[in-house]
């Protein structure tokens, strides 16, 4: 069922062209901005718009209980609202379990999916009661200083070697976020269920992108997704693609822009010729 108190998301565009949109949605604690040095990357011709999901960058709560299905209730309605009646939608981590349960609750609008540094599967019992721990202690403090720490988990070993300078970077986008919607965005991951199966059922093409030094997300989840995607189509080569990215870790996106750009031109074409 859709929700009916969806809220109007602020929406971005970080790539001009025409046709059908990527759609980049982000993952947590962070908002848009996390897809700009992509987006700039994309084969000419290529439209890329950015949502801030819920409690994020310039999307305010509605007030509606966390969940990543209303989240995706919300980039839907946003983007028919805007004139956009389908889109490859490309989800980073959290927002790849919102590009997930948009292609389970309104699989019409979802005309290919890129999976970035992210998984299908839900939490563990222990993960779980971490995200909670994470939002009460955001509520008390009415800080976003239990999530503070992040960057250093975000990207991999290449670049806490090597790209010193996107630590900065990530924490001022942390810094920006409201405590309300770093609660509202744990709990809503939190109640999140396994979505292997959506992965099973949908019918048009899939990119999965994962940094080789992603530790949030590894390789594992990845391939996971990708057995999943390819099963309708006795694992025919081209419809579930798999890009692992060399020296990143679960930002690849910002650590290695053009790697990832390249992955969801490739499904753009892929997604054009299908559709
Ligand atoms: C993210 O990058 O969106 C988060 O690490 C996802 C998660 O906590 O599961």
């Amino acid at each position: 069922m859709t929700s009916q108190a969806t809220a109007r998301l602020a929406t971005f565009t970080l790539h001009d062209g025409g046709g059908l949109p990527l759609v980049l949605l982000h993952g947590f604690p962070l908002d848009h901005r996390m897809w700009a040095a992509c987006a700039e990357c994309l084969p000419p011709g290529i439209r890329a718009i950015a949502v801030d999901l819920p409690g994020a960058g310039h999307s305010d709560l509605d007030g509606y209980p966390p969940s990543i299905e209303h989240a995706a209730d919300s980039v839907y309605r946003t983007m028919v609202e805007a004139g956009e009646g389908n889109a490859v939608v490309v989800g980073h981590s959290m927002g790849g379990y919102v590009a997930l349960a948009l292609a389970e609750r309104h699989p019409g609008f979802v005309a290919g999916l890129g999976l970035v540094d992210t998984k299908s599967t839900a939490d563990t019992e222990e993960a779980r009661a971490k995200r909670l721990r994470i939002a009460a202690a955001a509520d008390a403090s009415q800080t976003v200083d239990a999530v503070l720490s992040m960057p250093a988990a975000l990207v991999g070993a290449t670049s806490t070697e090597r790209r010193r300078h996107l630590f900065p970077v990530l924490d001022s986008w942390i810094r920006a976020q409201s405590p309300a919607g770093v609660a509202w965005a744990q709990r809503a991951m939190a109640s999140r269920p396994d979505r292997t199966a959506v992965l099973k059922r949908f019918d048009a093409p899939v990119a999965v992108v994962v940094g080789a030094e992603d530790a949030i997300t590894p390789l594992a989840d990845a391939e996971h997704m990708v057995r999943a995607a390819a099963a309708p189509f006795g694992l025919s080569a081209g419809d579930a693609a798999l890009t692992l990215v060399p020296g990143a870790g679960h930002m690849s996106m910002v650590e290695d822009p053009q790697a990832v750009a390249a992955a969801l031109g490739l499904l753009h074409i892929q997604v054009v010729a299908h559709h």
